[in-house]
């Protein structure tokens, strides 16, 4: 049983990652900060308290409310277009009686690693403002964790906000840039691998049919949600009844790793050059210019054990 906090901006492809978490039972979920993204933390914060409330999981996992801006004050957020006004496809959900704890989500980060020591993984699918944060109030929290999984960046294939960028690491690039050189033992799993995944038509049909009574609920919503996510994909990408699959991927690689093909690489993220914001850095001379820590870049991935085992934990 993995113990993980998840850091997401609550989007489609985050719920779907967060649900997956829920019902996985190799993954116990030991709490969850949001950040400003596919829409506000505090909306995100709210999405993950009715998700946790619609999957049944049978637990309480934790909800912490984080950034609502980048590191240097910028707020930049995904247009309604992609996950929707209220980041989840416009589906209302039943409201929770649970709260968000009133603290701050870098402390929580900090709280749970030293509470787990060794033990806790992080995985983040959305901006790294919570977890640079984290870094910044103590040096020593990579130390503390089991692994970081993070969804974010792009290496040999292009960008889906600018030609070099991904969103994660476009929207707060300077986070990304610490969290990535700063000694975690990370793998990064960006669209490399998570364009090349998809989600389609034939599986919710597929999931409808064999779903456990438990989660028929969460089912229904990932059908609707999904709506304007393929709507999206086909407007920007030309794709019929199938979409990216970006967040829950990297939550699968956290559950099992060998999912994945890895290139260990020193990188960087560009925070200042306008026109390459957020764009991945690396440096594989022999001798590099780049003298921290070499991270674990996803450049391959076994897509059909994937989406298999995605849909496997509803069925
Ligand atoms: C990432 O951007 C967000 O819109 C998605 O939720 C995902 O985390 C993909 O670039
Ligand atoms: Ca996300």
């Amino acid at each position: 049983m993995r113990r993980i906090l998840i850091d997401a901006d609550t989007g489609i492809d985050d719920s779907i990652a967060i649900l997956y978490a829920l019902a996985s039972p190799n993954l116990r979920v030991e709490g969850i900060t949001t950040c400003f993204g596919n829409s506000g933390a505090a909306q995100s914060a709210d999405n993950c308290l009715r998700l946790i409330r619609l999957s049944r999981c049978g637990y309480e996992a934790p909800v912490v409310a984080g950034a609502e801006c980048a590191l240097d004050g910028g707020r930049g957020q995904a247009p309604a277009h992609i996950h929707g006004e209220n980041g989840i496809g416009n589906v209302i959900l039943p409201e929770s009686r649970q709260r968000p704890l009133d603290m701050d989500a870098a402390d929580f980060i900090l709280q749970k690693a030293q509470e787990l020591e060794g033990e806790l993984t992080v995985v983040t699918t959305g901006r790294l403002t919570n977890l640079a944060r984290a870094l910044q109030k103590d040096p020593r929290l990579p130390r503390r964790l089991r692994r970081v999984v993070c969804m974010g960046g792009c290496l040999g294939v292009p960008g889906n906000i600018s030609p070099a960028a991904e969103a994660n690491l476009h929207g707060d690039p300077l986070a990304a840039d610490l969290v990535l050189r700063g000694g975690f033992p990370l793998i990064l799993v960006g669209l490399d691998v998570t364009t090349r995944t998809f989600i389609t038509e034939k599986n919710l049909l597929e999931t409808e049919a064999h779903c456990a009574e438990r989660s028929r609920e969460a089912v229904a919503y990932m059908r609707e949600a999904l709506r304007l996510y393929f709507e999206f994909h086909r407007r920007t990408e030309g794709m019929a009844g199938r979409c990216f699959v970006h967040d829950p991927l990297a939550m699968l690689i956290a559950e099992d790793p060998s999912l994945g093909e890895y290139k260990m690489l020193r990188v960087r993220v560009e925070h200042e050059a306008p026109a390459f914001r957020g764009m991945l850095l690396t440096d594989g001379r022999f001798q590099s210019g780049m003298d921290h820590d070499e991270i674990s870049v996803c450049v391959r991935v076994d897509s059909d054990r994937a989406v298999r085992r995605l849909f496997s934990v509803f069925q």
